[in-house]
């Protein structure tokens, strides 16, 4: 079986583990009003342990794919994914972070359009993600990579209660 690997020219990217878990605490720090807005609480080194040892109900961390991208040393960007989450086939999207200094710059479509290129050759068929709905500019962006609404949820998180919007996309020949 072929590795699962996320490759974007021009960055390096890397699978987060413990060791390494102080760069994606920094990227959390650089992203604080995104944590603020949607968890209630601030981007830190307890937000990046919390994002490595999330795991999606009923899946273990073989499921858990968690990279982090790098431009010149410096962490830009984070993608989460789980497979076959909620169900055969289906990958969902637990986070994509970018930097403040990096956004609208073309960076988030690039890290999506090569992880959705290893979830179709790894052979996925569906992506599925939450928005928060104070979070509509997300919401215009997963709408631009081909994802459309499926409905409204709660998402109740320690801090704080979100409404969401279900979104998804079937994976054709990407
Ligand atoms: C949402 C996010 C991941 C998008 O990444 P990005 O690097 O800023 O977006 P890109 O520059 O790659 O834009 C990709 C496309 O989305 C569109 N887009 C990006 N941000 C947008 C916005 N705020 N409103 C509307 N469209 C937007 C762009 O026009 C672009 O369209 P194109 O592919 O036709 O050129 C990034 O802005 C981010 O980290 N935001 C904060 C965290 C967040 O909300 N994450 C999503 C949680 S569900």
């Amino acid at each position: 079986m072929s590795v699962f690997e996320i490759v974007i020219p021009g960055f390096k990217v890397f699978r987060v583990a413990p060791d390494s878990v102080a760069a994606l605490a920094f990227l959390c720090e650089r992203c604080d009003a995104f944590f603020q807005m949607l968890e209630n609480r601030p981007g830190n080194y307890e937000a990046a342990t919390g994002i490595l040892n999330d795991l999606a109900p009923g899946k273990g961390l073989d499921s858990k794919h968690l990279f982090l991208v790098e431009l010149d040393g410096r962490p830009v960007g984070v993608i989460d994914m789980t497979k076959d989450f909620p169900g055969k086939g289906q990958w969902y999207i637990a986070l994509l972070l970018i930097d403040p200094d990096y956004r609208a710059q073309g960076l988030g479509r690039k890290i999506f359009k090569s992880a959705q290129g290893a979830i179709h050759d790894a052979g996925g068929i569906e992506l599925q993600l939450c928005v928060q709905q104070q979070n509509p500019r997300a919401k215009r962006f997963w709408e631009t990579q081909g994802f459309h609404s499926i409905g409204e949820a709660i998402q109740p998180l320690p801090l704080i209660e979100n409404r969401v919007w279900k979104m998804k996309k079937l994976l054709g020949s990407v």
